[in-house]
């Protein structure tokens, strides 16, 4: 019988790029210190069995292709809706049965929390099974009783071998598995340390298939690396139906779950989420968080409304101008994008008269959203102005629209329910575009003065 080669290689956990020897960039993709230390164990192949395309294969091996037409679907089955409203929105309206989703998170983002809330909240119905290979049965035992969590059909064990989970999983058929991490399995039959790049792949790989035949839904968490990417191997991102992003920066008052990547939804929702010591609580009402506590009254503020998927959001824009002490004036901008700040302030030095040559602009979003829609450029622009001339906008007045080169006040998508969300808040001045006023009725916006604007200047002598 032949026998079994261990063979030291450097594999890409960008690409996946392989290498006999230690290289600083990966040849491949490029990027630096990609390049990680892996044994994997080559079994020579006995002679002659390797089949060219077009060659019988052995005896009695046949695949078979099935008409679309033909294959049911269990329409009232296929997705278990969690009842935590944030989640089920990033998930696309609950969790597809059979779908295998990556949570990845900086450590204490709260993925294990989250995770463990989510088996309690379908425990009710459904039997979960949760592994974990980072912490003790005990652990988690104690984190359950801090949250709450419903107990009845929890099923625990701390296990990292994966071949044993997999076995585990086929007697027990919960309908909901939970790994905790991946970077923590191991495979007896690949021969490197776990959280190496082709134990992660391999790991992956099994429970996928698990997961698909048995049609389980399995959450899978995931380590991020240095740059904010799941640890491992890029391709376990593509086998993977879901990839979901846990953010929980220490200077954000909440934290964000984002999609990277959906098959059964758009990636554009995100879920907000508040820690506390029982646990995450659903922020269902981010615009009163993101503007409570708002100096009024104050010039250089003006507040916008973005969309985050189907859900407007009301922020805080902060600019501050002042005279600049050195030859070329300084322009920051924070939750912001820079290049368009600069393009702006073009916009308002050429087309609105407003000279910020001589000036330092600071922009900045209070809260630590990203606002990178373009319907946030006029809220952008008035907050400059407001501090420039170091007039108040009023407290109460929300500007909504894009700004276009010439100076023009352009149309944004979802005119009305932004208005509608500013409405709710209890804003009672509206600075929109011109055209996007002339397809709503005002009366549906009682209480709420709206301001059609076409060009900046207006939009400026409005305020
Ligand atoms: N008693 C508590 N009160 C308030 N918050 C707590 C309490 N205990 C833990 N937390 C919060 O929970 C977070 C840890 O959550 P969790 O263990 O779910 O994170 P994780 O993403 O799984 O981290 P890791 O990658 O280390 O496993 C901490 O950062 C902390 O903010
Ligand atoms: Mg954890
Ligand atoms: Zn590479």
């Amino acid at each position: 019988m032949a026998k079994e080669k261990t063979k030291t290689i450097f594999v890409c956990s960008n690409c996946g790029e392989t290498s006999p020897r230690w290289l600083g960039r990966c040849p491949s993709c490029g990027e630096w210190n990609t390049m990680t230390e892996d044994v994997v164990v080559t079994a020579p192949a006995a002679k002659g069995s390797a089949r060219r395309a077009g060659e019988p294969r052995q005896p009695g091996y046949s695949i078979e292709a099935k008409r679309l037409s033909q294959i049911a679907t269990t329409e009232e089955r296929s997705r278990i809706v969690t009842h935590i409203g944030e989640l089920d929105r990033v998930l696309g309206g609950g969790i597809v049965v059979g779908s295998v989703v990556l949570l990845g998170g900086e450590p204490g983002a709260g993925k294990s929390t989250l995770l463990l809330q989510l088996c309690g909240a379908i425990s009710q119905q459904l039997e979960v099974l949760y592994i974990t290979g980072e912490e003790s049965v005990r652990q988690i035992k104690l984190r359950a009783v801090r949250l709450g969590v419903r107990e009845e059909n929890i099923l625990l064990a701390a296990e990292t071998d994966i071949l044993a989970i997999c076995d585990l999983i086929e007697q027990t058929r919960p309908s909901l598995v939970v790994i905790d991490s991946i970077q923590t399995m191991h495979c007896s039959e690949v021969n490197s340390s776990a959280g190496s790049v082709s134990q992660v792949k391999e790991c992956a790989a099994r429970l996928l298939s698990v997961a698909k035949s048995c049609e389980i839904p399995t959450f899978i968490v995931g380590h991020v690396n240095k740059d904010g990417a799941i640890a491992g191997p890029k391709v376990m991102e593509h086998i993977v139906d879901t990839v979901l992003y846990f953010e929980g920066d220490k200077t954000l008052p909440y934290r964000v779950l984002r999609a990277a990547k959906n098959r059964y939804g758009s990636t554009n929702e995100i879920g907000m989420f508040d820690m506390a010591a029982d646990g995450l609580r659903e922020i269902e009402n981010p615009s009163q968080l993101l503007l409570e506590g708002r100096p009024l009254g104050v010039s250089g503020n003006c507040v916008a409304c973005t969309m985050e998927g189907t859900r407007p959001i009301l922020s805080e824009v902060q600019a501050l101008v002042t005279k600049s002490g050195f030859g070329t004036p300084r322009r920051t901008a924070s939750g912001f994008d820079f290049n368009r700040l600069n393009l702006l302030l073009a916009v308002l030095e050429k087309r609105a008269g407003y000279f910020l040559g001589n000036l330092d602009v600071y922009l900045n979003i209070v809260g630590g959203l990203q606002l990178d829609e373009t319907a946030c450029d006029l809220a952008a622009c008035l907050a400059v102005v407001s501090s420039m001339l170091d007039k108040p906008l009023g407290d109460t007045t929300v500007a909504i629209g894009e700004v276009g080169l010439g100076g023009e006040v352009r149309s944004v998508s979802n005119l009305e329910t932004r208005l509608r969300e500013a409405q709710r808040i209890g804003f009672t001045k509206a600075i929109v575009p011109k055209h996007g006023l002339a397809q709503l009725d005002p009366k549906d916006f009682a209480g709420m003065q709206l301001v059609g604007v076409s060009y900046l200047r207006q939009a400026i002598q409005a305020i």
